[in-house]
């Protein structure tokens, strides 16, 4: 959890913190900081509901406390994984040409920011960018984000959001500055591949929104590839994905206190060519009983619980949910093996 602020504190919003810090910079360096970091008992019926389903779910949002934070860091450094690298190339060498096309003194809201890496890349090519804003589930991810940014950029007011923004009542904070048609909307890493194209479009809708006409998206996306390519990079050779899936388990007995062991689950992760999708999942080794919340589950040997999609496009497939979402393609960027592309969107 966060610590003591020293800002001017302004309860907009009930049963959150939010601060706003004039003078010397608050939290990590942000200019104003918005808690809504998802409860315990949120984790507690969210996975009630999705182990009431057939087959078993667990949304790949929990994915990301502390330990997975580390986890997911030294996935992005595998050999195998080429999202996080391939991406990096691709914004490094963009430089003037996405620096013209997105204009001067942009405010840059950064969805599930993870760590610093791209955003501090994509602030360096833009042309004084004026705000950033970092917004991620995960305190941690948030702390390391916005500290680092507000030190590397001073002239950039910085402010931070822990939220869910899968959750029906997320709005952007009433702090961001700038006009809506001077924001920029960044989603890297293929985050959106982990909802299924009709949700990916309605999401792009509620980016839309918060846009408004004019505003812009520059979103990450993963390609198509051969199934050897994809399956290595979902099962590193060091087993740091498989470690990264089974945190689940400790997560729900660490923090739930469910009576379920890790060690009676093994990691999978295969390429659905029908559905152009990675999907992960925990296998069971043996049968199982256990209580969430006061409901008896079971579990049978083999029995998979489902815990990430990861889909994958065509730059033309992904341009279509873009269109239909209400945007504009402006520019599509590649690397010379087709692995991934970022594209660059404009609310019309
Ligand atoms: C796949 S990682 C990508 C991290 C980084 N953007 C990158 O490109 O390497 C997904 C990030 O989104 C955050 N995230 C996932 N689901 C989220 C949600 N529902 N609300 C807010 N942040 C979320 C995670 O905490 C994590 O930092």
């Amino acid at each position: 959890m966060f610590g003591t602020f020293t800002g001017n504190t302004t309860n907009m919003h009930t049963n959150i913190d939010v601060f706003v810090h004039q003078g010397s910079k608050g939290f990590e360096g942000c200019d104003y900081f918005i808690n809504e970091e998802p409860a315990k008992a949120d984790f507690l019926s969210e996975l009630k509901k999705g182990f009431l389903e057939t087959p078993k779910v667990i949304s790949p949002k929990f994915f990301y406390d502390e330990l997975g934070m580390q986890l997911f860091g030294k996935i992005t450094e595998t050999p195998e994984y080429y999202v996080t690298r391939v991406e990096l190339e691709l914004l490094e060498n963009l430089g003037n040409e996405l620096s013209e096309l997105v204009g001067k003194n942009k405010v840059v809201i950064e969805y599930g920011c993870g760590s610093s890496r791209k955003i501090a890349t994509l602030l360096r090519t833009l042309n004084s960018p004026s705000e950033y804003l970092a917004i991620d589930i995960s305190p941690d991810a948030l702390k390391e984000t916005t500290g680092t940014i507000a030190s590397a950029f001073p002239n950039v007011r910085v402010g931070g959001l822990c939220a869910d923004f899968y959750s029906s009542s997320f709005v952007l904070p009433r702090e961001v500055g700038g006009s809506k048609d001077s924001r920029l909307v960044f989603f890297p890493g293929s985050t959106i591949g982990n909802q299924e194209p009709r949700e990916a479009q309605k999401f792009l809708e509620n980016i839309h929104n918060v846009l408004g006409v004019g505003g812009n998206l520059l979103i990450g996306v993963d390609l198509r590839k051969s199934k050897d390519l994809l399956e290595a990079a979902y099962n590193d050779q060091m087993g740091y994905t498989a470690d990264f899936n089974l945190n689940l388990i400790s997560r729900m007995k660490n923090e739930l206190e469910i009576d379920i062991s890790r060690d009676a689950f093994n990691h999978l992760a295969f390429y659905n060519e029908e559905k152009s999708r990675i999907e992960m999942h925990l296998v069971a080794s043996v049968d199982q009983e256990f209580e969430i919340d006061g409901t008896k589950f079971t579990i049978l040997k083999d029995e998979a619980i489902h815990t990430e999609n990861s889909y994958k496009y065509t730059s033309e497939d992904f341009e279509t949910i873009a269109v239909n979402s209400g945007f504009k393609l402006e520019k599509c960027w590649s690397d010379p093996d087709d692995l991934f592309s970022i594209q660059y969107l404009k609310a019309v």
